[in-house]
Formats: C-alpha cells, sequence, structure tokens
C-alpha cells in the first residue's frame, strides 16, 4: 500500500511524463514545419517513449493498491528559435526530469517505501541515458552549425530510429 504523500508524489510524477510527451509533441510538430521530418520524427518517438514512462507509473500505483488521479497537463511551448535551440530545450527538460526523479527516490527512502525505491530505479538508469542521448544530438548540431549538408545528414540519421532506444517489453 502506497503512504497518501508517495501517491501524491507519483501521481505528480505521472503528470509530468505526460507534460514530457506533449512538449516532445510540440516539439515534433515545430520541426515537421522546418521540413526536418527526421528529427520530426525521433521527436515522435521521443513522445512515445513518455507516454511509456507515464503508463510504468500507471500501473505501478494501481499494483500498490493505490488511486491514480489525472490532472491538467501544461500547455507545451509551440515555437522555438532554432534547431539546436530545440534540442538544447529538451536536454534542459530531461534535467528538470531528472531532478524530480531524484526527488521521488529521496521521499521513496524517507517513506521506506523499498518497492518504490526499486521502481524507481529503472528511471533514475533511464534518465543517464535520455540525457546522454539528448546531448549527443546537440554536439553534433553543435557541430554542424549553419552546414546545411551536415543538417541534412542528420536529420537522415535522426530519421531512422526504428523504436525507442530504452523501450523495455
Ligand atoms: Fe520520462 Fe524523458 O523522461
Amino acid at each position: 500500500m502506497l503512504s497518501p504523500v508517495m501517491q501524491d508524489a507519483l501521481n505528480k510524477q505521472l503528470n509530468a511524463e505526460f507534460g514530457s510527451s506533449y512538449l516532445y509533441l510540440s516539439m515534433a510538430a515545430w520541426l515537421e514545419n522546418q521540413n526536418l521530418s527526421g528529427m520530426a520524427h525521433w521527436m515522435r518517438l521521443q513522445a512515445d517513449e513518455e507516454w511509456d514512462h507515464a503508463m510504468r507509473i500507471f500501473d505501478f500505483i494501481h499494483d500498490r493498491d493505490g488511486r491514480v488521479v489525472l490532472s491538467t497537463i501544461e500547455t507545451p511551448l509551440a515555437e522555438w528559435s532554432s534547431v539546436i535551440d530545440v534540442f538544447e530545450a529538451s536536454l534542459a527538460h530531461e534535467q528538470k526530469i531528472t531532478g524530480q526523479i531524484n526527488e521521488l527516490v529521496d521521499l521513496a527512502l524517507q517513506e521506506k517505501d523499498h518497492a518504490a525505491n526499486a521502481f524507481l530505479q529503472w528511471f533514475v538508469s533511464e534518465q543517464v541515458e535520455e540525457e546522454a542521448t539528448v546531448k549527443s544530438i546537440v554536439d553534433k548540431l553543435k557541430l554542424a552549425g549553419e552546414n546545411g549538408v551536415a543538417l541534412f545528414m542528420l536529420d537522415t540519421e535522426l530519421g531512422r530510429r526504428t523504436e525507442s532506444p530504452n523501450e523495455t517489453p
């Protein structure tokens, strides 16, 4: 059984993961409008992955005989100044989420909720991967600079993503 404080915190994170999904979908739409369909595709899969994160929490709350309470999803940004601005915003967003996950782990330890702690360890590892992946794209975009050919190649590379790299059955 989840403590009320743990349940509230998990519901808050559930909302944050849906918020991430919505933000990345908004980024995908912006990239699509820039005719960067490979990057848009990559970001769309990123949105799917965030939905998966939310549903993991959804299932965990139920497995612990808790109550899922959905709340309003924040309206995401719709405009960015450049492609690198999009991916830098994505990296900053992931760093913020990492902080939230760390706070959840702190709470689980404080509540002596070992099951929640074990569950959250998957998210701890996931955040390391997510930050590293987005950081590598930001680095490549910096290298590409104003070079249209390099940008086109990166768009093609990101368009090859077939599934979320961290998705587990
Ligand atoms: Fe669910 Fe990208 O963190």
